[in-house]
């Protein structure tokens, strides 16, 4: 199969597309067609030119942290959870084009988790602190179960018609938290209301795509249901 990459040796050079000849079966995941073409020291692209090794981040391979997410046949997906065998014999892998490019496929997140800590949107320790919350809390647990899923991948924000990054709509990741943090924490209700408004409410067109690529399948329409009522 032909593998096309679209390559950036710095986060301020020029990218541009690489082709390269590959021989997996369909069994195997992007993650592992990626290491396929860095396992030699020698990479060459189809044409037989030496070229160097693919930039690319992973840790768990196994769909559970989010960082090997990136644009492949044009579909934000996780490359661990994706197999060739769903993708043909073309493949084009492109990097998430709402980060900041590293290098080659990596890009720069780290705006999703300081969105979170500036805005203090996370759970200091759960405890219900009423028997009133508590019974709350047990009737939503599933749904809290679901939003606590979110990998922080950053899918659902490539592919979010309003999500620029650097301006102040902070997406699905948002949202979810943001259901999640006030559904345990009384206390911080107001204040999360008025940072969902802000950052989430007033601007969400909803056009839902986020939901069609999480890959953990949170139902982000759930969140801001309860947290538009
Ligand atoms: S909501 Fe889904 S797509 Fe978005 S960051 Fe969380 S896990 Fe990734
Ligand atoms: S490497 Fe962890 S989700 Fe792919």
């Amino acid at each position: 199969m032909k593998v096309r990459i679209l390559r950036q040796q710095t986060p301020f050079s020029e990218p541009y597309w690489e082709v390269f000849d590959a021989d997996v079966s369909g069994d195997t995941s992007v993650a592992g067609l990626l290491n396929y073409l860095n396992y030699h020291d020698d990479i060459v692209d189809e044409n037989g030119r030496q070229t160097t090794r693919i930039g690319w981040e992973c840790s768990c391979l196994q769909g559970m942290c989010g960082s090997c997410a990136m644009v492949i046949n044009d579909v934000p997906r996780l490359a661990c959870d994706t197999f060739v065998r769903d993708l043909g014999n073309e493949i084009s892998i492109r990097p998430l084009q709402k980060f900041p490019v590293i290098h080659d496929l990596l890009t720069d997140r780290s705006s999703i988790y300081e969105n979170l800590k500036k805005q203090n949107v996370y759970i200091e320790k759960y405890q219900p602190d009423t028997i009133k919350n508590r019974k709350k809390a047990e009737k939503e647990h599933q749904h809290q179960y679901d939003a606590a899923k979110c990998l922080k991948c950053g899918l659902c924000l490539e592919v979010c018609p309003n999500y620029v990054n650097g301006q102040s709509f902070f997406g699905a990741v948002f949202a979810n938290d943001c259901y999640l943090v006030s559904s345990r924490n009384s206390e911080k209700k107001a204040e999360i209301k008025k940072l969902y408004g802000e950052h989430f409410g007033s601007t969400c067109s909803k056009s839902l795509s986020c939901m069609d690529v999480c890959p953990m399948n949170i139902p982000t329409i759930a969140s801001m249901a309860k947290l538009n009522k």
